[in-house]
């Protein structure tokens, strides 16, 4: 048996990846290219870039565009109905605009599938002309609409599509349906899963009768020097509250004009909005996900804050080993169902009879360290990906530690393996030891003990989204068994901290 780390997880996915997942060839195939240095003009590289930036259906060229004349409808709606403001906001308040594809609806359909509630959620998913499968639309699938035509408007960037006007158009002809009750446009991809719960948590947060615009930015730093660091990124999805929608419309269209030269929607969008002078609001739990490799890091040093979305799945490796991409994130929604508030969130404790550190990752992954690793650390990602442009090992938007080569230095991981609910709003989880026969293991004596641990066992009771309206702070847990002996499993009960509780070394 041998050490089981995340290095290993990623070497592993990426043999399965080759042989999967051909279509990552041409990725590849650029990262060899960077990798053996050919002297490749810096502006051939970077069109390079965006060229296969463009792979993103949402912002795909189509030709045959089937839209009916544009119409400038006159809303006389007036500003969300004050009156119900007292009511807490709820997920039939928010009106979804999904930028999609009538060609590739059907190889993408499954992402939105995954949290559409067919007669809970309200929206559409905006094709650029009639689906093949018009006549049988899936029932599972979210109703679509037909956009507009956009030929009349001006489009200039030599990189990208045409569509990026069409998509952004999404929040104008999402508007001007005219739907009651609405307070929040939420604008998204087909690739993107909502974790809606949550998503309804945080906009609750919110006065929807002020002119809000809420997101997340890329994970790249690369990607918000080219795009923008001020702007919520469309893959991570973005709300946009109803009275600003309702400004946003009247100046739409013109400033699409005046942006022309913008490369995608979601920088149309922050570009108008920037024009009535309204800032974005960050989120932490919208994830564009705009990295390479294995989300592995980012996942399991999720920040304190409610998972609201990831995107991109089809561009990173399977969230879980050996899983394919599409059952790994249905694990994840399906385990996000038994507690959503607590999906991702991290807890961290110490077991001061075998000088150990836990990290648990909810519904996800755990960290067995044979020591006591600063907070600091152990709250630091790990950096199992590489930056989405260039595939560097970084800048990011957050600090990342490296995943050392050193067996003995790497925490033992764990990965969920089922979770169930039990009376009393509890959840049971258990966490499996990743293992891979390939890799060396850590031969030092104080690792031996750790090495025989199988399994994680987690329990917590369930996470009030009333806490999210609190100051933000990790729960504590605590290590209940063990010390006296070799234990095959350890048990770690999740809990809120005490008021003057902290993981401090002794
Ligand atoms: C869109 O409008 C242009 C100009 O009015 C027209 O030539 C084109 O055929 C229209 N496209 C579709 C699909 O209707
Ligand atoms: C959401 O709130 C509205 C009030 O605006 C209420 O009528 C409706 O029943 C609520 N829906 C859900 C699913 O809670
Ligand atoms: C949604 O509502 C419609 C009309 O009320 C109904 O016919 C349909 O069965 C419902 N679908 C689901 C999945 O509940
Ligand atoms: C991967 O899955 C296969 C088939 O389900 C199983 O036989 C194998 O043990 C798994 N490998 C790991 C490392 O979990
Ligand atoms: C834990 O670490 C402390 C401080 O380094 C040390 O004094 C103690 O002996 C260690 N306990 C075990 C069980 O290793
Ligand atoms: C811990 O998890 C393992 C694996 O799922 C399970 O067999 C065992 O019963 C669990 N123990 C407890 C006390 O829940």
């Amino acid at each position: 048996m041998s050490s089981s780390t995340v290095k290993t997880i990623q070497d592993t996915l990426k043999a399965w990846k080759s042989l999967v997942f051909p279509t990552f060839k041409v990725n590849d195939l650029l990262y060899f290219f960077l990798k053996a240095g050919l002297a490749v003009s810096t502006f051939a590289l970077v069109s390079l870039f965006f060229y296969l930036s463009l792979s993103h259906p949402s912002f795909n060229s189509s030709s045959g565009y089937d839209y009916k004349t544009f119409k400038h409808l006159v809303q006389q709606r007036t500003i969300a109905d004050a009156s119900a403001g007292a009511e807490p906001t709820n997920v039939s308040h928010i009106l979804f605009g999904i930028g999609g594809s009538a060609q590739t609806w059907n190889t993408r359909r499954h992402y939105t599938e995954l949290w559409w509630k067919p007669n809970v959620t309200r929206g559409y998913v905006w094709l650029e002309s009639e689906p093949p499968e018009k006549e049988n639309w899936p029932e599972t699938s979210l109703p679509y609409k037909v956009s507009a035509n956009t030929s009349s408007f001006k489009y200039t960037c030599w990189y990208g599509s045409r569509s990026a006007i069409r998509i952004a158009r999404i929040v104008k002809e999402s508007f001007e349906l005219g739907l009651d009750n609405v307070r929040w446009f939420v604008m998204g991809d087909d690739d993107t899963v909502f974790f809606t719960d949550n998503l309804v948590t945080v906009l609750a947060k919110y006065d929807h009768n002020q002119m809000y615009y809420i997101g997340g930015n890329s994970e790249s730093v690369e990607q918000n020097v080219i795009h923008s660091y001020t702007m919520a990124y469309g893959g991570g999805g973005f709300a946009i509250s109803y009275p600003l929608a309702a400004e946003l419309v009247k100046i739409l269209d013109g400033c699409i004009d005046r942006y022309s030269h913008f490369y995608g929607s979601d920088q149309r969008i922050q570009g108008c909005i920037s024009e009535i002078g309204v800032q974005v609001t960050e989120e932490p739990g919208f994830h564009q996900v705009d990295i390479r490799g294995s989300p592995y890091g980012l996942l399991a040093g999720h920040p304190v804050a409610p998972l609201v979305s990831l995107h991109h799945l089809d561009y990173v490796e399977p969230i879980f080993p050996n899983m394919t991409r599409e059952d790994s994130v249905k694990k994840l929604v399906i385990t996000y169902k038994t507690d959503p508030g607590r999906i991702l969130q991290q807890s961290y404790c110490y077991d001061l009879r075998r000088n150990w550190s836990v990290s648990v990752s909810w519904g996800y992954s755990v960290q067995l360290y044979p020591s006591l690793m600063t907070a600091k650390k152990l709250e630091t990602a790990f950096r199992t990906f590489q930056t989405w442009r260039t595939w560097s090992n970084d800048p990011f938007t957050f600090n990342t530690r490296p995943m050392s080569e050193n067996p003995c230095e790497r925490p033992l991981v764990f990965f969920l393996d089922r979770v169930e609910s039990v009376d009393g709003g509890e959840t049971r989880g258990s966490y499996v030891r990743y293992v891979d026969v390939s890799q060396k293991e850590c031969d030092r004596e104080e690792y031996v003990p750790a090495l025989a641990v199988q399994y994680v066992n987690v329990s917590a009771s369930h996470f009030l989204s009333d806490l999210w309206k609190k100051a933000p702070r990790r729960q504590c847990c605590e290590v209940i068994n063990g010390g006296d002996g070799v234990d095959s499993a350890v048990y770690v009960k999740i809990r809120s901290c005490q008021a003057s509780e902290s993981l401090t070394p002794p």
